[in-house]
């Protein structure tokens, strides 16, 4: 699906968000849904999948490498398993994707063979030596651009073996590399996560039946697994929380909002969100919670916001979505700061910087930090109209294209077009739900 280069959006004035809405499928979980189904033997029928560029590049990843994809009326159906995946023939593009990348370089380390996997401009400056140091530890070979810190990177995997290992920087996207590469290694493979980060590639290896115990501690856990074989079976991906978060926020900002967003994953690592919005006053609600699949329905009406501070340990379990957060900000009361976050400075942009241009083009006071930003929020007063410019990044152009319903004139977002690895249907959804 093509996303046009340029949206303009008029400030909402007098129309509001209302009714029913079901974010996409969880981009975190289709990746992992991507790769379990491939590594499970037989086949799995897979639900809900995202329909964003990251993900079609994990599938196009996976079927290089040797499963059998198909699209059927009833979701993707994957026929995997160790027996079946080899060496691409071909280099493996993951487009704008972080987390394809650093979860196929541990995929590809259970694989006998060489991978070589590339992305866009954006991947070619992200860090990968997060992942290529702890898999040289497992006896992968991973070379790239500056010694395997840069992409391409180049991963010769099959002889990996399990390592014990405490990750320097609280990151899902590491903590999975490591357990996709321990199915395949000789010996248990043991990852400590000092702060607790998202739990989906646990949640979906256990019910895939493998070897897998997690044991908390502290802040964080103690996840522990021993290599073995995944079981097919059927995935449902449930809506997006990081996509949920820009509509929480247009209907918190929008004067008459009601809206109600559907099947939202709320598990570990995922909802920090939504009790940041809740400390802000927030008028949201959860419904319908599932134990089970972590998800709930999120009620949100419109309502004034207060300042708040973000910081600690809560980091993790919010990190994509401070630009939309940012822009709650801009309505608040008060100052609002975001501490602890210089993760933010190496995502698909440096967040710290394109999130305080995004904010500022719009007449909202914003300061940059080493590891985060401040915001002074307006109180609710109309932002100033302009032109934000995405700069390639999904979640800026989606947040501008949020802090457009609440300014004085139509805002222009450059760069739309990087909505479509994660959200092409975005402005079709403003529309349907904007009345
Ligand atoms: C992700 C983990 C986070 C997040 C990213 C998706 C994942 O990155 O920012 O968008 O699916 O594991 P880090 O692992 O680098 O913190």
């Amino acid at each position: 699906m093509s996303v046009e280069k340029q949206l303009v959006v008029e400030p909402a004035l007098g129309r509001a968000l209302r009714g029913r809405l079901r974010a996409p499928g969880d981009k975190s979980v289709s990746h992992r849904a991507l790769l379990l189904a491939a590594r499970a033997t037989g086949r799995s029928r897979i639900r809900g999948i995202s329909n964003g560029e990251d993900v079609r590049h994990t599938l196009e990843a996976v079927a290089a490498l040797g499963a059998e994809v198909e699209r059927t009326p009833a979701g993707l159906v994957v026929n995997g398993g160790p027996e079946r995946l080899r060496e691409a023939e071909r280099v493996i593009d993951v487009g704008n994707s972080g987390t394809g990348i650093r979860l196929l370089a541990g995929f590809a380390a259970a694989i006998d063979g060489v991978t070589v996997l590339e992305g866009d401009e954006s991947i070619a400056r992200r860090p990968m030596d997060r992942v290529a140091v702890p898999l040289r530890l497992m006896g992968v070979q991973v070379d790239g651009r500056r010694g395997g810190s840069l992409p391409p990177l180049v991963v010769r995997g099959g002889r990996a073996r399990g390592i014990e290992y405490t990750l320097p920087v609280p990151s899902a996207q590491v903590k999975s590399a490591l357990l996709l590469a321990g199915l395949g290694a000789q010996g248990e493979t043991v990852v400590h996560e000092p702060v607790a980060t998202r739990a989906h590639t646990e949640e979906m290896l256990a019910a895939a039946g493998a070897d897998i115990a997690v044991y908390p501690a502290g802040d964080g856990a103690a996840v522990v697994l021993r290599p073995g074989e995944l079981q097919a079976g059927d995935i449902d991906v449930p809506a997006d929380p990081s996509q949920a978060a820009f509509w929480a926020v247009a209907a918190c900002i929008t004067p008459g909002s009601d809206l109600l967003l559907e099947d939202v994953y709320l598990g570990r690592g995922r909802a920090g969100f939504v009790d940041v919005l809740l400390r802000m006053g927030a008028r949201l609600e959860l419904l319908n919670q599932d134990p089970v699949r972590h998800t709930a329905d999120i009620h949100v009406v419109h309502g004034p916001l207060a300042a708040t501070q973000v910081g600690g340990g809560e980091i993790p379990s919010l990190i994509d979505e401070i630009p939309v957060l940012a822009v709650a900000a801009a309505f608040a009361d008060g100052v609002t700061t975001f501490a602890d976050a210089a993760e933010l400075r190496v995502k698909e942009t440096d967040r710290v910087a394109t999130t305080v241009e995004m904010l500022s083009a719009l007449a909202v006071s914003a300061e940059p930090a080493a590891d985060g930003l401040s915001v002074t929020g307006a109180g609710g007063s109309a932002l100033g109209a302009g032109t934000v410019h995405s700069h390639g990044d999904h979640r800026i152009a989606m947040a501008g294209a949020v802090a457009a319903l609440g300014a004085r004139g139509p805002v222009t977002v450059d760069g739309w077009d990087a909505t479509s690895t994660s959200y092409p249907r975005f402005a079709d959804d403003l529309r349907a739900c904007l009345s």
